[in-house]
């Protein structure tokens, strides 16, 4: 199993000309399923994947972690490259999505001119299912650890009310590997423990080979110590999973990660994670 990070926040280091955006697109290939994992904030991931010699219209399908057009903002770009089956959670077409986090109110939802473009190609999950097998969506509902501080900042509307966002839109991708679930969850909104334990329960699978994704620990004044109850936590219940983290991780939180997680990485635009070295 093997993942390529298409864009992410931090540029990489290769000598391709890939750019670099705040959001995350990944293309991950699984016993010979291909799967583009959210499209970032613009059509610059299918640039970068074209960069990398990767053809995504070869997916077999397209997921969509969540409503933030960080995320869904190079949907706009799909109807160009395939029209095979794209994945999302329901409340992605049905809320609009907000932050607040820097002052003002800042619109963060995903157009829905482009949800109508895409129409029947949209499959709306409104729970946890078997996409094909081995690769399972998750829907985290519940758990007993925390969610992330930066949460806080976040709301979504139906129009008529506004409420705290409950992430209810929020769904994670897990897949059986000989080592062990591997679970792609691009903001983990939800808590990455919490979507762990979500994940466990779905599949059946106690063991994790890898959790990969952003965090979602912003710069804040209480990032310090949420990300070392989190690594704390890690340490205790998952000591031998790896955690490839960047996208919305902030530096601060990576200082911290680096120190007190033991099995932690971290990737950038264009990094290339080879799941099946664990346990090398
Ligand atoms: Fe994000
Ligand atoms: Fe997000």
């Amino acid at each position: 199993m093997q993942i390529t990070v298409l864009v992410d926040n931090s540029p990489g280091n290769s000598t391709q000309q890939l750019c670099n955006e705040h959001g995350l697109s990944l293309f991950i290939e699984y016993n010979g399923v291909k799967i583009l994992c959210d499209m970032g904030a613009t059509e610059l991931f299918a640039g970068n994947a074209r960069e990398l010699g990767i053809d995504i219209s070869a997916v077999d399908f397209a997921f969509l972690s969540h409503g933030h057009n960080d995320h869904s903002g190079g949907l706009l770009a799909i109807p160009n490259i395939t029209d095979r089956p794209v994945y999302m959670h329901s409340n992605v077409a049905e809320y609009g999505f907000f932050s607040s986090r820097r002052g003002e109110k800042r619109d963060i939802g995903t157009d829905r001119n482009v949800l109508n473009c895409l129409g029947k190609q949209i499959i709306y999950l409104d729970g946890s299912y078997e996409l094909v097998p081995g690769i399972f969506a998750i829907q985290c509902r519940e758990g007993n650890h925390a969610r992330p501080y930066g949460n806080r900042f976040l709301t979504k509307s139906n129009g008529a009310t506004e409420q705290p966002d409950d992430f209810v839109h929020e769904l994670s991708l897990s897949f059986i590997t000989p080592d062990g679930l591997v679970i792609v969850s691009p903001c983990s909104h939800c808590g990455a423990l919490n979507i762990i334990e979500a994940a466990t329960k779905i599949t059946g699978c106690n063991r994790i080979a890898a959790f990969i994704g952003g965090l979602h620990f912003i710069d804040s004044d209480v990032c310090i110590d949420e990300v070392s109850s989190f690594a704390r936590e890690m340490n205790r219940l998952f000591p031998d999973t790896i955690v490839y983290t960047g996208h919305c991780t902030c530096d601060k939180a990576k200082r911290v990660l680096e120190k007190e997680l033991k099995r932690v990485r971290f990737f950038n635009t264009c990094s290339v994670i080879e799941v099946t070295e664990h346990g090398k």
